[in-house]
């Protein structure tokens, strides 16, 4: 295991958009700001700061213009958001945006629900928004959801995943995250799907998108890694949350895996302390205490081995 590691690895950010879009009361705007201020002074690179979705279906996002426009971020740090449309793209480019996302689900319930479209209409509303935005010098990114299980139809053909990933990255996307949405995956499950992914993509086309909602997130990013797998999202303290099981945890916890990643030597950018800061401030924005543990226990002072 120990020689197939990787000298670094990535870290995108979704705190504030898959943390955030969860939350009970909507997140004041300044408080908005400050987690994201608090995300970019731990060094991260990449962070996904809003959604240019329906205000109806996620009011808790509906300030994503005023966020993007007030956010004054390094240069090399890439502020991205999803859009799901032809009317998202636009309000992103409007607000500045160097980067988006697309995103779909590997299940047609799942995608009917989330965004009242079936697959084949999904990718219909992409080839208005990818190819546009690549056009307007903007990276684009995908995101394949309920990869692991999907809480309408349980389990989905890892078939129809790759095939789907396969049409995001035909269509420009530059990489596409498998999502396991419900964070109901297991380690032989994750072994299983990103070995399919990888005998036909790239494992710099990839990452995983987990949740740890019944606390595999870890143990299948650890699976991931030794596969190939280089880029993870992650969510500070583990801000986020399952809307199909109320009061679970939500994304793997940033602290957690950087926790894990810079312990055994692998390079993320990160300095942990500051990470665990911006934890607390995302505590004190949702007025919550968050699941993640290492925002808890802190950092180990020993040398690691
Ligand atoms: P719809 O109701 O079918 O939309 O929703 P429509 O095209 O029929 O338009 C209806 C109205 O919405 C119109 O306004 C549009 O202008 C407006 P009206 O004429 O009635 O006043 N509208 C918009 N407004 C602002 N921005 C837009 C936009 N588009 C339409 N972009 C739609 C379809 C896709 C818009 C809706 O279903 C939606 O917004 N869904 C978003 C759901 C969402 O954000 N889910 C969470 C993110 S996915 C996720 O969390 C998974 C992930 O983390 C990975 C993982 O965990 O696996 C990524
Ligand atoms: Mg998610």
């Amino acid at each position: 295991m120990l020689e197939t590691l990787p000298s670094e690895v990535s870290v995108y950010e979704v705190s504030p958009r898959d943390g955030l879009q969860n939350e009970a009361a909507p997140v004041p705007l300044d408080g908005k700001r400050e987690l994201v201020a608090a995300l970019i002074a731990a060094g991260l690179k990449r962070i996904e700061l809003t959604s240019f979705v329906s205000p109806r279906w996620v009011p808790q996002l509906a300030d994503a213009e005023e966020l993007a426009r007030s956010i004054e971020a390094p240069p090399d740090v890439v502020l991205s958001a999803l859009c799901p449309n032809a009317k998202g793209f636009e309000r992103a480019r409007a607000a500045g945006l160097r980067e988006i996302a697309v995103f779909l689900s590997a299940s047609e319930t799942h995608n009917r629900k989330n965004t009242n479209k079936s697959i084949e209409q999904s990718f219909e509303a992409f080839a208005e928004v990818v190819p546009p935005a690549l056009a307007a010098g903007m990276r684009v990114r995908g995101y394949v959801s309920t990869v692991f299980g999907c809480p309408y139809e349980g389990d989905v053909p890892i078939e129809r995943s790759v095939r789907i990933t396969e049409r995001l990255l035909e269509l420009g996307c530059y990489q596409v995250s498998i999502g396991d949405t419900i964070g109901v995956g297991t380690p032989l499950q994750t072994r299983n799907i990103v070995s399919a992914l990888l005998s036909r993509i790239p494992a710099e086309k990839l990452a995983l998108h987990l949740h740890d909602t019944r606390g595999t997130a870890l143990a299948n990013a650890l699976v991931g890694l030794e596969l190939g797998i280089r880029d993870f999202d992650a969510s500070v303290a583990g801000l986020g949350g399952c809307p199909y099981a109320p009061g679970a945890a939500g994304n793997l916890a940033t602290e957690d895996l950087v926790y894990m990643l810079e312990g055994m030597g692998i390079r993320t950018g990160i300095d942990l302390d500051r990470l665990i800061e911006a934890g607390r401030v995302a505590e004190r924005v949702v007025k919550r205490p968050l699941p993640g543990k290492v925002h808890l226990a802190g950092p180990r002072r020993l040398r690691s081995v």
